[in-house]
């Protein structure tokens, strides 16, 4: 990389809005070491013999690596002040792996996972960490399921359930915002408490640009969205603005 484009990312918003998140982090820092220390990681990596890669299925995402990911869901969880807030309910959508909840549930929360049951890996993990997950699918412009309760925090990382099918030039086809005006509405007046909060993680773009273009940042701020680095946090009440710090009871 040329120094002139080292230096311009250096000065980005992206790398300024890292290094205050690392900071934050490092406020209150967590041991992933510690946590890795409670886990049998040879079961795990055994489960993978158990539930082998599908055929065509692409073998990224090792989600046997438990040092990665725990790094990863260690981060996430510091990111909104799990490690350090009263006993929260936690719904995970598209919980995958079960990683997060585990974690939600070292730190004291109540944890429910929702996703498919398409990747049998995930029923192995799933009940390896001991998370209670719910099964179905989120669609567009469909309620999801009552799940019978309401929650302080609704999650979904990595978010992929927008993604409709892959187009002839290999463009994901995706939800539009009259989809996500849908979702986050059914979110906010049948899953959160009315002081709970939907944080949304999304992944760049096939060409590396960020998921929310000109059109998804406006729409996901005229929801009331902080929008910060590759996330999207939004208040049971559109007209507030929530914060990723949360250290009272709701
Ligand atoms: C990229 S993985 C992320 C897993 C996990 N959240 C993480 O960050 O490690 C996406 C997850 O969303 C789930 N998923 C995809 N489409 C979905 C849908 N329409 N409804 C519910 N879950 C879905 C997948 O099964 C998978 O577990």
């Amino acid at each position: 990389m040329r120094l002139s484009r080292k230096f311009q990312k250096l000065v980005s918003r992206d790398a300024a809005e890292s290094l205050w998140e690392n900071a934050c982090r490092w406020t209150h820092p967590v041991s992933s070491r510690q946590i890795l220390a409670g886990i049998d990681r040879t079961e795990l990596e055994n489960l993978r013999e158990r539930y082998p890669y599908r055929t065509n299925a692409r073998k990224i995402n090792a989600y046997e690596d438990a040092a990665y990911w725990i790094g990863v869901n260690v981060k996430r969880a510091q990111d909104l002040w799990l490690d350090r807030s009263p006993p929260l309910d936690i719904l995970d959508l598209g919980c995958g792996a079960g990683y997060f909840l585990y974690l939600c549930r070292l730190f004291g929360h109540d944890g429910l996972g929702f996703d498919t049951d398409e990747e049998p890996f995930f029923h192995g993990t799933i009940e390896f960490f001991k998370v209670r997950r719910v099964v179905g699918r989120i669609e567009p412009q469909t309620p999801l399921p009552d799940l019978g309760k309401k929650f302080d925090l609704v999650t979904g990382h990595r978010v992929c359930f927008h993604r409709l099918a892959r187009t002839e030039n290999g463009k994901w086809l995706e939800w539009t915002p009259a989809d996500w005006e849908f979702f986050i509405k059914d979110i906010r007046t049948r899953f959160l408490k009315p002081e709970g909060r939907l944080l949304l993680e999304f992944n760049r773009r096939q060409d590396g640009s960020s998921f929310f273009t000109d059109e998804l940042r406006a729409f996901f701020e005229s929801q009331g969205a902080r929008i910060f680095r590759w996330k999207a946090l939004l208040g049971a009440d559109p007209n507030r603005c929530p914060r990723f710090k949360q250290t009272q009871k709701l």
